[in-house]
């Protein structure tokens, strides 16, 4: 079973690279803690949308469209007409559902929070045995609890913690809590001033559960 490289490259935006390389929220272009370039992100095989604000959604259509990668998205998003007039592969699917394709498994969660088109999301990916939860941006709810029991323990959850427009790091501990994840990075925080949040109070505030504070560019092994 191969190992799967965790590499947060700012903001939300997160490459997971295993036997496919999947690009969660890819926001590259114009944002002030991207780790790097678009042109200097390997080849992705499937781009995940949470939700359509531009912090998200970001340069997903220019990748998937380099790399013939299938985006994968609330049916709304894949209705838009710059979606459509891409002519790139994209996946609309919708909260509760799972798509399959090519031993990964994608699975589409609740968010509370809002959205110019559709619905805000969360995603549970499978690959390589590994199971991992990107909340995109959400406040917390009182069900997170939920996801692990219908979807399987999970070994890592990316949870915002910036708030104002998101949990903030109180709401977050909340979610670990209920969420009991093997590992959790922190996102969706100090990329600009108004969701400034200092990780390493999270960290201390989710112990025992484990956190590992990653800095845009930096990369964590989950190994087998
Ligand atoms: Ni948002
Ligand atoms: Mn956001």
């Amino acid at each position: 079973m191969p190992t799967i490289k965790i590499n947060y490259l700012g903001h939300s935006a997160v490459l997971l690279r295993g036997s496919k390389n999947i690009l969660i929220d890819p926001f590259i272009t114009g944002n002030p803690k991207a780790s790097l370039k678009v042109e200097e992100i390997p080849k992705i095989d499937f781009v995940l949308v949470t939700h359509d604000h531009p912090d998200h959604f970001g340069d997903a259509i220019e990748i998937a469209k380099r790399d013939k990668a299938t985006l994968v998205a609330i049916f709304e998003i894949s209705q838009k007409p710059e979606v459509v007039e891409s002519k790139i592969k994209v996946v609309g699917m919708n909260i509760g559902g799972t798509y399959r394709q090519d031993g990964i498994v994608v699975s589409m969660t609740e968010a509370i929070h809002s959205a110019t088109v559709g619905s805000p999301a969360g995603f549970v990916v499978e690959m390589d045995g590994k199971r991992m939860y990107h909340a995109g941006d959400t406040s917390y709810w009182s069900d997170m609890g939920l996801i692990p029991k219908l979807f399987g323990e999970l070994d890592v959850a990316f949870l915002p913690i910036g708030g104002h427009f998101t949990m903030d790091i109180k709401q977050a501990v909340l979610a670990v809590n209920d969420l009991k994840p093997k590992l959790t990075i922190p996102i969706h925080y100090n990329t600009w001033p108004v969701i400034s949040a200092d990780p390493k109070i999270f960290e201390e505030s989710c112990l025992p559960f484990i956190v590992k504070v990653l800095l845009p560019g930096e990369t964590e092994d989950l190994g087998v």
